[in-house]
């Protein structure tokens, strides 16, 4: 049988077939992206759309991106390609890249929640690839997890948080974060930090902005800003200082400690948990470590804010518990 070689798994050629098949009848299928596991289905269809929206528990003003396998399917759902996207999919795609692009009349307003753009990007990944080309529609996929909780790095994740849904397991995912969210309607803006680095964005869009949190008073840039993110179900602080990550620990108990392979040692008298050694590491095990501390607190020594560190600690504050040290988040 003929079968398509992941990270970790083999995922038959007939699984990836009978998955397409669901797609085409509108059902839903989680599916992995180099990212994180997505819950997919046919982007056109709305009826299979509302599924996913209210499997997930999430609003509706809150679009979904459309995965797409290349640049005929994207020309379906995109009406225009500016110059500055051509740059961008030259460089970053297949890969975790999400562009915003001015729709066409195929997409169907529940899933770009009425806006007029729509959210896309072709994933570096053969089985989520295989899946598309085979369904022969664009897949709408929102991260395979219940609204507000950690994004799905395995199959077991997305089962835990949807029991009895139909999962292609292709192992743990490469990046572990999800993609980075760029708008070209108007000036470049990012408005998701992720996988892709700013400064790798920089390199070919020099002039590019950020605008990744809601300021107080104004529209959020992209509506999912408005809503919590990656919560872990238990509460989570981050100290930027190991000081104060100790003066809080010392009162308290039951606490999972977690750190940068490099700033263990400063956390003498505690046992932490080393998340990695690099940052690429550490997006890996994140959502995977949020997800396994079922009790007590999480502390976090926070990483330095460059490259994916940048990313990292944007997860990191958006799960992080109301109070002193954390943000509050709606
Ligand atoms: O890596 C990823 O991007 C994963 C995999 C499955 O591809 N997907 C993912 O989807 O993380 P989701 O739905 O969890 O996050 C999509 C983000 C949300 O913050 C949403 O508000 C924003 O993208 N978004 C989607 N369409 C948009 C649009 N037309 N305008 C502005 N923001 C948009
Ligand atoms: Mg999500």
């Amino acid at each position: 049988m003929a079968r398509i070689r992941t990270a970790q798994i083999d995922v038959p050629q007939s699984v990836i077939r009978t998955a397409a098949g669901l797609i085409r009848q509108g059902q839903v299928v989680a599916f992995p992206t180099e990212t994180i596991y997505g819950l997919g289905a046919n982007a056109l269809d709305e009826t299979a759309v509302r599924k996913v929206f209210e499997l997930k528990g999430r609003p509706a003003d809150n679009p979904l991106i459309v995965h797409v396998d290349g640049r005929r399917m994207l020309r379906r759902v995109v009406k225009d390609i500016p110059e500055g996207a051509e740059l961008l999919m030259r460089r970053f795609w297949p890969g975790p890249l999400t562009i915003i692009l001015p729709k066409t009349a195929a997409v169907p307003d529940i899933t770009t929640a009425g806006r007029d753009d729509v959210a896309v990007r072709m994933p570096d990944h053969v089985v989520a690839l295989g899946l598309i080309k085979a369904a022969g529609v664009p897949i709408a996929a929102p991260s395979a997890n219940k609204s507000g909780r950690s994004s799905p790095t395995t199959a077991a994740h997305v089962l835990e948080d949807f029991p009895g849904l139909m999962v292609i397991d292709g192992g743990s995912t490469q990046h572990g974060v999800e993609s980075t969210v760029i708008s070209l309607i108007g000036k470049p803006v990012v408005l998701r930090l992720g996988a892709v680095t700013l400064e790798r964005i920089r390199e070919v869009m020099p002039e590019v902005k950020v605008s990744v949190k809601m300021r107080k008073g104004t529209a959020p840039a992209s509506p999912g800003q408005k809503y919590r993110h990656y919560a872990p179900s238990v509460p989570l602080h981050v100290f930027n200082d190991a000081a104060s990550l100790k003066r809080y620990a010392k009162s308290r108990r039951c606490l999972t400690i977690l750190a940068k392979e490099s700033r263990i040692s400063e956390l003498t008298g505690l046992k932490a948990v080393n998340l990695g050694k690099t940052d690429e590491e550490i997006a890996r095990n994140l959502y995977n470590t949020l997800r396994s501390t079922k009790k007590g607190e999480i502390l976090v020594l926070a990483i330095s804010r460059r490259g994916l560190g940048r990313t990292i600690m944007d997860r990191l504050e958006r799960a992080a518990t109301e109070g002193k040290n954390g943000r509050k988040r709606t």
